[in-house]
């Protein structure tokens, strides 16, 4: 995985070549773009009124002038032991520094994954996945789609990475295919950030098919329970009505 940062790591030399220096500034740099610090390279550079006159490559190991006068000043310097010292200890820096920023400032965001159906773009497909991974870093990340564990590669897009604004990304998969009842469709997400690949599985709502014959099957037991319901009401109204005459068989002061 590939990264690449600058580290702006000193300001503290500068010298003024001439007396008439209107503006100079000395920008120590520290260039790396590997986790080990190995390729890391110290820049010093010398600007007088915008313009470099003199740098310090530590690939080259010495001070290199641009002018006539600050070609003179870079051999003085080269020559000069404590000089030499002073730049490898800093070059020392440079690479260690380099080391702990990947560790510590550089460290790897794991996305958020969001997987969700969308209306197909094309004809081919009746559907479409979306597959969404926000907020990580670094940018390189892999998706793949799965259908019963096996990779989907035909009709599958990709929305380029979007850089946050704040060093997170985020990217968009597309998949659009043609539903099969019982299968199993997973977005599989690889990133810096996760000791393994993520599987997010995707659990289609049940079908309208399946809508309509619940709906269908309760509005059946319900009007099923009104029926019944009805009938017990009427069983026992006329139940009562045939009791009264019963009861009238009795004369009042009958004794049992
Ligand atoms: C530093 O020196 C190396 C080796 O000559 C060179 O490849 C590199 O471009 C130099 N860096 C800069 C910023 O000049």
């Amino acid at each position: 995985m590939k990264h690449s940062a600058v580290l702006i790591l000193t300001l503290n030399t500068f010298c003024v070549f001439s007396e008439s220096a209107l503006y100079g500034q000395a920008l120590g740099r520290c260039q790396f773009s590997s986790s080990d610090g190995h390729d890391a390279v110290y820049l010093e550079q010398y600007y007088f009124n915008k313009m470099l006159f003199a740098q310090y490559n530590s690939t080259l190991g010495k001070m290199v002038g641009y002018t006539k006068k600050a070609m003179d000043v870079a051999d003085t310097l080269n020559q000069n032991p404590e000089f030499v010292t002073h730049e490898k200890w800093k070059t020392r820096l440079c690479k260690q520094n380099s080391q702990l920023a990947f560790k510590g400032l550089l460290r790897s965001v794991e996305p958020y994954v969001r997987l969700r159906s969308a209306e197909a773009a094309s004809r081919k497909h009746p559907a479409m996945l979306i597959c969404s991974m926000y907020n990580f870093y670094p940018k390189q990340i892999i998706v793949t789609w799965l259908r019963d564990g096996k990779e989907v590669t035909s009709d599958v897009t990709s929305a380029e990475e979007h850089p946050n604004g704040n060093w997170l990304y985020q990217i968009h998969s597309y998949l659009e295919y043609t539903p099969r009842s019982g299968e199993k469709i997973t977005c599989m997400v690889e990133h810096a950030s996760l000791k393994e690949p993520k599987l997010y599985d995707w659990e289609p709502a049940p079908d309208p098919g399946m809508h309509k014959i619940i709906i269908g099957t309760a509005g059946l037991v319900l009007g099923l329970f009104f029926l019944a319901a009805g009938l017990i009401y009427y069983k026992k109204k006329s139940a009562v009505r045939v009791m009264v005459p019963i009861t009238e068989v009795f004369h009042p002061g009958d004794t049992l």
